[in-house]
């Protein structure tokens, strides 16, 4: 398995929509995630306007984040809604959804899935970064907004987080769980930067830093260990399925299977 990393440098790679003039930014996830999720970042800019197509008909999974100014967007069920920056919408089987118009400095996060099976009935879910409950989860550092709803709504075949970095690395030799070997066993995931910084070490591609603009494809079983952290870092999780486990790696190995230098 390949493409574990994928790093986009700010802006590099928009390119103009030719009917609307939004920019996209495709992130090429062809053959790193046995093409289960499509992604692309898209941005406004000014004298830029959606082209207000009903979309949606195709899609098994359909999932909005507003990183920045705002969007109107028109839901089949659930009509007309003004989202803000933080806010997070979600359709599934078929739904349809159009962007109606947006702001001179919107930019959004889009993941789409055309062939993930969710044994659920056709719904959406609109989230806001202010109503959401912010609380524990996997690690002690990070506080999660968990996407329950979307894990409700799918029944469990997708979920995920919004997570921000709020504690610093141990200053001695102790190792917090994240910074040793480990791996998950999840069919696929996405993990996208929108700010602040890290370091991690992938068993495949060695070390390389989150930054904003990152994305990032963990394939089932790939082994990887937090090198450095700082606060304030923010990433924006979806895992199939929802529910997974974590098992810690042998160091040795690892060393042996990646024919990695101790
Ligand atoms: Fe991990």
């Amino acid at each position: 398995m390949h493409g574990t990393f994928l790093d986009y440098e700010e802006d590099a790679t928009f390119a103009p929509d030719a009917d609307t003039g939004l920019l996209v930014r495709t992130i090429e996830l062809r053959g790193t995630n046995d093409d289960l999720f499509s992604a692309y970042v898209l941005k406004s800019r000014p004298g830029a306007r959606p082209d207000g197509e009903w979309e949606g008909a195709d899609q098994t999974f359909f999932l909005t984040f507003i990183e920045e100014g705002w969007v109107d967007i028109e839901i089949e069920s659930l009509g007309h809604h003004r989202l803000i920056k933080g806010h997070l919408v979600h359709t599934q089987n078929g739904e349809r959804h159009r962007m109606v118009a947006c702001s001179e400095d919107m930019q959004s996060l889009n993941i789409v899935s055309t062939s993930i099976v969710i044994d659920q009935p056709k719904c959406a879910t609109v989230q806001s970064y202010a109503d959401a409950d912010w609380g524990d989860g996997l690690r002690t550092h990070v506080l999660y907004r968990d996407f329950a709803h979307i894990e409700k709504a799918t029944g469990g075949v997708i979920g995920g987080h919004h997570g921000k970095i709020i504690k610093e690395a141990p200053k001695d030799n102790s190792k917090e769980p994240v910074q040793r070997w480990h791996q998950h066993d999840w069919t696929a995931q996405l993990f996208y930067i929108f700010g602040g910084w890290a370091e991690f070490d992938f068993g495949d591609v060695g070390v390389n830093p989150f930054k904003k603009g990152v994305f990032m494809v963990l394939p089932n079983g790939m082994p990887h260990a937090e090198v450095q952290r700082q606060v304030g870092l923010e990433t924006f999780e979806i895992v199939h399925p929802a529910q997974f486990g974590t098992a810690y790696v042998d160091e040795a190995e690892l060393r042996e299977r990646f024919n990695r230098e101790a």
